[in-house]
């Protein structure tokens, strides 16, 4: 992905000053660990490259809001995001690994933790163990309507996180399908979600719009890594004007009702912005 690089610690002093000097108000941190494992032990260490990250963040940038990704396929060796038995995926298993991911994380200091999983029933057991640890202040923003999306693709290539055997799509959900998006938005929220989001964002800004009309959460949309590369590599043929179309995009998911953009153009949409006003 162009303009996008994996950081090692080393780095991350100078991206944060960084990010805080375009005034970008939150970040969402991504891990990639060393050793991966059937059960990705990585993603729970106390001393895993997240929990290591966030403690240096929050020392950095204190009011800096750090939202981390819970899941495990960073951290498996077979790359699904849930533990494997018998070829298929441990629904129940991997929401004890999830909240201990949550725990740990929070332990570390972020301010919102961010399940991307899909697994049933992983909010409310990662909102119970947050509370039970006495983490009730930590946020949780789940990856609600996370549809089964080629636009991964670029993503699963930098976190070498694609799945080894099978794909995504027991647990995902189907493109064609707007009602289950709304189903499951309405089930996050009764399971105590704070914040609900629509993934990817520009081929299902439909599904962002009428979460908008129905519900009254924050909204986030995850403005996902095929989209952005495909900005990119037009931009960089000359074909289209990076700046102008990004901008647009970013325009259009904020009009179809998202309270909450993330996206891989944080850096650059913040510069441009500036520069305008
Ligand atoms: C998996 C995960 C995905 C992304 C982030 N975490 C999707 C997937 O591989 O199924 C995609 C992000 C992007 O494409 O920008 N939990
Ligand atoms: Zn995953």
């Amino acid at each position: 992905m162009p303009g996008v690089k994996r950081l090692p610690l080393s780095d991350l002093r100078n991206e944060i000053a960084e990010v805080s000097a375009l005034k970008i108000p939150a970040i969402l941190v991504f891990g990639l660990p060393e050793h991966k494992d059937a059960i990705g032990s990585e993603a729970y260490a106390k001393e895993g490259i997240v929990q290591q990250a966030v403690r240096e963040i929050k020392k950095m940038a204190p009011e800096l809001v750090v939202a981390t990704d819970i899941c495990l396929c960073q951290y498996t060796d077979h790359g699904h995001c849930g533990v494997i038995r018998g070829g298929e995926i441990s629904n129940d298993e991997t929401l004890e690994l999830l909240v201990r991911i949550a725990v740990s994380q929070a332990e570390a200091g972020a301010d919102i933790v961010a399940p991307s999983g899909m697994m049933d029933g992983q909010v409310k057991a990662i909102r119970n163990g947050l509370d039970e640890h006495e983490f009730c202040n930590t946020s949780v923003m789940a990856y609600s309507a996370k549809y089964a999306s080629a636009f991964y693709g670029p993503f699963r290539d930098a976190a070498e996180s694609a799945p080894m055997f099978g794909d995504r799509r027991s647990y995902q959900m189907d493109p064609p399908n707007r009602r289950e998006a709304m189903r499951e938005m309405a089930l996050d929220i009764k399971e105590g979600a704070d914040i609900v989001m629509v993934k990817p964002a520009l081929s299902y800004l439909d599904v962002l719009s009428e979460a908008r009309a129905r519900f009254t959460v924050p909204l986030a949309a995850y403005n996902v890594s095929g989209e952005y590369a495909m900005i990119k590599a037009a931009g960089q043929r000359e074909w289209l004007n990076e700046k102008l179309i990004a901008l647009e995009v970013l325009t259009a998911i904020k009009r179809a009702g998202a309270d909450i953009i993330i996206t891989y153009f944080a850096k650059d949409a913040a510069r441009w912005l500036l520069e305008m006003n």
